[in-house]
């Protein structure tokens, strides 16, 4: 409510001056804050979900999958060194049936020197001296043969200066497939990213061989130095945000284009996998598996809320009701090799066999993506998946992806995943948006957001017709605006994501991203950190205030964090001007808090030329029981207070349940997630 009695006193030289806004805060908690509020949903949008992005393998094509043998598409990414014969074949004796092809190479005769073949990475490959690299592939000699030689594993710029090498033997007489493996610790740091890795022998010494080499893999030191694991620099960044759940595998990513290209957790994983075409058009390796995520979530202390597959994929084909349950089974295996018994079942034993037999922490579990998109045949998908996986997994809540109450769905989902992609004005007057829902016992995971554009009527057009490349000042003002409503209403809203997470800065498909990434950087938006100033400054329950008007431009929730003794006040300011405000508190407090403040030009954004033009600013302010706060014009603030020592503590209601009623239709269509 804006605060009326003041305008009497603003004298006619002082008239353009805006009239602070009094906010006053109640001493009743309304509700606990759900520990799950703020998290991360796993999308990245590059060559193919995570490769070259937060999966730390530095190969692209390592493998060979779904590419057609004998074609120069099949080697995207390898190039020939002085001569060599490259090919991809289809192996006779492949070197895992999940993986039919290997790169057929041949030495001619006649030639010195190095001779062999590189690989660019995605979009290059960063190479640090004081880096330990690992590389590895396979070999056999498809005919025996008497050659035995050196074989050197390089590094190399793009100009030929060896930046780094290993060296190991190849035997002619190895026809059945054998592992090599290597360290590289380069000795210079490479200034740019166009470096190779090389693999070469002597031309002379092997004049006239032919080689065939399998699933290659190199990889930098990973965070926590997990095999097969993340690349550090983005793994950082995103355990920087301190989120608490990882929404696995993602978005689209679950459903494939077709039945046969859905996401499926036993298909994910070296060795395992088989890759497959990605929503985008992409290969998708699936080297970063299931596991992978789950050991992912427990590095970073957050709990996955992970999709089963639900009988629907993106290019539009739905399983009829009477086909459904072999993907039901399927399920009921993920889910077990998650959290099962591995003396009952064979996908928790192949998890305990992976290292980890105790469960995984899994409480909530989604019924497919963006179902809104089949909701005809999500009636009968819905029924049979949730009843069966309900009985079968009982400690678990089941969350539906269609829209809020539409169609009816049964059994009556106790949770719904909500998506929107709109303009920054949207979000900031939708801030409102949960407060008119109905408190009948359904819960919502805000699973994906973000403002993309500043075109209402062309959300999804190009950069000159309004979509955003990056985050703006504005656009995450927008958000955080959005956000202090699902603050306000995390009695009911117990989880949101911004989406995507991860995307290239050249080679992608979607923009914008929270975080953008090239082969050697990460770039940290503006709404990156808005989610880290919300995520890192939770209260653990809501203190009710003055509302601020559904129609205006600035945006405020007030939390109580008890552990800290702290009083929590975030504002947004959508408007081109500043916002004076002036808080009423019903404690004693201390007269000095803390101000973070994220602010600055609207249109602007951290960009890879200029990645730190956006960072939050932390100062010291005057506050008391009664203070004013003048919010920069585009701005996000958190100012923290301390309840000084002696004062009454507030007291914080259990949520109380109302009755149930009518499911409410959402309007957010919006998806592209
Ligand atoms: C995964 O499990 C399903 C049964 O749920 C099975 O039909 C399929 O062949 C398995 N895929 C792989 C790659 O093992
Ligand atoms: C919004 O998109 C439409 C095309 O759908 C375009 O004609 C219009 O110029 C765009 N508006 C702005 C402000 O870019």
């Amino acid at each position: 409510m804006w605060s009326l009695h003041c305008i009497g006193l603003v004298s006619l030289a002082l008239a353009r001056v805006a009239a602070a806004v009094t906010v006053t805060v109640s001493a009743t908690a309304s509700h606990p804050i759900p520990s799950t509020l703020w998290g991360q949903m796993f999308e990245v949008r590059y060559f193919a979900i995570g490769d070259g992005g937060l999966y730390a393998e530095l190969l692209q094509n390592r493998a060979f999958q779904q590419v057609t043998p004998g074609t120069s598409a099949a080697l995207t990414a390898w190039a020939a060194i002085n001569g060599a014969g490259i090919s991809v074949v289809q192996e006779s004796v492949p070197v895992s049936t999940a993986l039919p092809n290997a790169l057929h190479v041949t030495i001619p005769t006649g030639k010195t020197g190095a001779v062999g073949f590189s690989n660019s990475g995605y979009t290059g490959i960063k190479v640090a001296s004081g880096s330990t690299y690992a590389a590895s592939f396979y070999y056999r000699f498809p005919t025996s043969s008497s050659f035995s030689g050196s074989v050197t594993i390089g590094l190399q710029s793009s100009t030929g200066q060896v930046l780094g090498s290993a060296t190991a033997t190849l035997s002619g007489s190895q026809t059945t497939w054998k592992q090599v493996s290597v360290t590289i610790n380069p000795t210079t740091s490479a200034s740019a990213l166009t470096n190779l890795f090389t693999v070469t022998v002597d031309g002379a010494a092997a004049s006239g061989q032919t080689i065939n080499f399998a699933m290659f893999s190199l990889f930098p030191p990973t965070f926590k130095n997990r095999p097969n694991g993340m690349r550090v620099d983005i793994a950082t960044a995103l355990q920087e945000m301190g989120p608490s759940f990882f929404r696995l595998p993602g978005g689209n990513n679950l459903e494939g284009q077709t039945t046969a290209t859905r996401w499926q957790w036993n298909a994910t994983a070296l060795r395992r996998t088989i890759g497959r075409t990605g929503d985008w058009g992409y290969v998708n390796t699936d080297g970063l598996g299931l596991f992978e995520y789950l050991t992912w979530c427990e590095d970073l202390g957050m709990q996955p809320i992970m999709a089963v597959w639900s009988g629907y994929s993106l290019g539009g084909t739905s399983v009829a009701s009477t086909g459904l349950q072999p993907y039901i089974q399927q399920a009921i295996d993920q889910i077990n090799f998650v959290v099962g018994d591995p003396s009952a079942s064979a996908a928790a034993a192949l998890r305990s066999s992976l290292g980890h037999p105790a469960p995984f922490t899994l409480n909530y579990v989604e019924i497919g993506n963006e179902d809104f998109f089949a909701s005809s045949t999500y009636t009968y998908r819905w029924t049979a998946f949730a009843n069966a996986l309900k009985a079968a997994f009982p400690a678990i809540q089941f969350i539906a992806t269609s829209d809020v109450g539409s169609p009816v769905l049964s059994p009556v989902p106790t949770e719904y995943d909500v998506h929107v992609y709109q303009t920054p004005t949207w979000f900031a007057q939708n801030s409102f948006y949960y407060d008119s829902f109905a408190r009948g016992g359904t819960k919502y995971f805000e699973g994906e957001y973000a403002a993309i554009s500043t075109n209402s009527s062309n959300l999804f057009g190009t950069p000159s017709q309004g979509r955003l490349t990056y985050p703006t000042m504005q656009s995450a003002a927008g958000e955080a605006a959005f956000m202090t409503g699902l603050e306000r209403n995390s009695d009911i809203v117990f989880a949101a994501s911004y989406a995507p997470l991860l995307g290239h800065i050249t080679a992608n498909q979607w923009t914008p991203n929270l975080l953008a990434f090239d082969a050697g950087s990460v770039y940290r938006s503006t709404s990156f950190y808005v989610q880290k100033l919300f995520s890192l400054n939770r209260g653990d329950s809501y203190l009710p205030s003055t509302l601020p008007s559904q129609t205006g431009t600035l945006f405020w929730s007030v939390v109580r964090q008890t552990s800290t003794n702290q009083i929590i006040i975030k504002v947004s300011n959508t408007a081109a001007s500043a916002a004076p405000l002036t808080f009423v508190l019903p404690f004693s407090i201390s007269s000095s808090g803390t101000l973070q403040l994220l602010t600055g030009t609207a249109t602007a954004s951290n960009t890879p030329t200029n990645p730190t033009l956006f960072a939050p600013v932390s100062s010291t302010i005057s506050t008391g029981s009664t203070f004013n706060y003048n919010a920069p014009a585009v701005s996000v603030s958190v100012i923290t207070l301390t309840i000084a020592s002696g004062t009454a503590s507030t007291t914080t209601p259990t949520t109380t349940i109302g009755t149930a009623s009518g499911a409410m239709q959402s309007h957010f269509g919006q998806c592209g997630g």
